[in-house]
């Protein structure tokens, strides 16, 4: 692991990897230092960068046959991307247009595209999906965010959060 990084944890995804670093060690060569973290060494690889000295904002993708192989994000704010919406891109057989500009840019760009911190996990619904509903359709039952989306209609150990989700969102438009 980098010697910039004062710590570092590794969650295993299925399809992927991911470490979250976190350190106070300056880099100069953002790519460089990328590159050599991610064993880039091909001059000609597909390899998407964006950098924004000022900032110290540094974001990189690796491509290889049009799937995302890695990437890094850095960002002394705590505004990196949506860990689920980087997670569904490793699942997609090619990266579009689209995707490759959201790399960049750091975020996903269509609206509902970050399904958000996985609530139900019995039908696999973040966060996200379920407050979008709340308000798109004024739901204020549980029984109705589960007609619309199937959170809470199984085992049912959602319920409470999806409970906490409703009156947040009801909290947030008084
Ligand atoms: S976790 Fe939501 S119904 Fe089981």
């Amino acid at each position: 692991m980098s010697s910039a990084a004062a710590h570092w944890t590794r969650i295993q995804g299925e399809q992927f990897a991911r470490y979250e670093m976190a350190g106070r060690g300056l880099i100069l060569d953002h790519a460089a230092w990328a590159r050599a973290l991610l064993g880039v060494t091909e001059l000609d690889a597909d390899w998407l960068d964006y950098q924004d000295r000022g900032g110290a904002v540094y974001r990189a993708v690796h491509v290889v046959d049009e799937r995302i192989e890695q990437c890094v994000f850095m960002s002394p704010r705590p505004d990196l991307p949506p860990r689920t919406w980087l997670a569904g891109l490793f699942t997609k057989q090619a990266l579009s247009t689209a995707d490759r500009t959201a790399l960049l840019s750091g975020q996903a760009l269509e609206k509902g595209a970050d399904a958000g911190p996985t609530v139900c996990s019995c039908f696999g619904v973040g966060r996200n999906t379920i407050c979008d509903a709340i308000r798109a359709d004024g739901l204020t039952t549980v029984a109705a965010v589960t007609a619309c989306v199937k959170a809470g209609g199984n085992c049912g150990s959602c319920v409470p959060e999806i409970k906490q989700l409703l009156a947040e969102t009801r909290v947030t438009e008084a």
